[in-house]
């Protein structure tokens, strides 16, 4: 049965390296809205490529800035959810857990997970546009681009259409799929790459495929458990099962 549970546990106990995928939906429940949902409002009348690409940031920058500042702060505004908190916990109930995320939100770290590999950047770093030079955290308050000692412009560290993903953090991903006994695929529509990619590469390598979304995907017919369902009610309900089975 594709939706067992208790498979879906005993792979995990056996476990010695698990790698949880993660994407927009483990962080609908904290009410953050989707890409193309924050697309609303004042911003309705831009398309996504007219705000999130090298293009619209050169043609305008501070109308960029200020939408990255207006979704931050949307996620500012929020709080990680039960989800979340679940894979914080499930870090500690298993040998090795790797954490990659698409998400930029930074809900993950603000529940307590470390090392989250952000395939796509953060909306809380900024690096510039120019030399590339890092530049550390969002500042806060700002309201004017900042300026890089090199004269170029500062620009939130999001992968924008037509960039690449940071290409030591997808080889570590890479890595982690490689290694993986088993991957949860959460909360993601398996239709961005590379990112998409990763759960084939676990599963070809051997690696027992779990995924955790409300609706069936393109990943779905191969993973080998799909619990269809919110991630703030199937992550916790595996991290209690696996605590439970602990302490038996
Ligand atoms: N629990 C689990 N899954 C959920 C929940 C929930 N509460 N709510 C929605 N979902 C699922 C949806 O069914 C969908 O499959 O989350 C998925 C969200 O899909 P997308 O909005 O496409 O987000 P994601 O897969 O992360 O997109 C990947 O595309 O928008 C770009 O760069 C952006 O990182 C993003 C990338």
């Amino acid at each position: 049965m594709k939706d067992d549970l208790d498979t879906a546990l005993a792979h995990l106990t056996a476990a010695r390296n698990v790698v949880v995928l993660t994407g927009a939906g483990v962080s609908a429940e904290s009410g953050i809205p989707t890409f193309r949902e924050a697309l609303t409002g004042l911003w309705a009348r831009y398309r996504p490529e007219e705000l999130a690409s090298p293009e619209a940031f050169q043609e305008n920058p501070q109308r960029v800035w200020d939408w990255y500042a207006w979704r931050r702060q949307l996620c500012l505004d929020v709080a990680p959810n039960a989800a979340h908190h679940a894979i914080t916990a499930l870090q500690d109930l298993v040998p090795e857990l790797v954490l990659i995320s698409q998400n930029v939100d930074g809900l993950h770290q603000r529940a307590g997970s470390a090392n989250v590999l952000e395939l796509h950047g953060s909306i809380h770093r900024i690096r510039c546009f120019a030399c590339d030079r890092p530049g550390g955290d969002w500042p806060d308050p700002v309201g004017e681009v900042p300026v890089c000692r090199c004269g170029g412009l500062m620009r939130p560290t999001i992968v924008w259409f037509g960039e690449l993903l940071p290409a030591d953090v997808l080889a570590q991903a890479e890595q982690a799929a490689l290694g993986a006994d088993v991957m949860l695929s959460v909360g993601t529509s398996s239709l961005v790459y590379p990112a998409a990619d990763l759960p084939y590469t676990a599963k070809r390598q051997g690696a027992f495929l779990i995924e955790v979304n409300p609706q069936p995907t393109p990943l779905s017919p191969i993973a080998d458990v799909c619990l269809q369902g919110l991630a703030g009610t199937w992550l916790p309900r595996i991290v209690e099962a696996l605590s439970a089975r602990r302490e038996a």
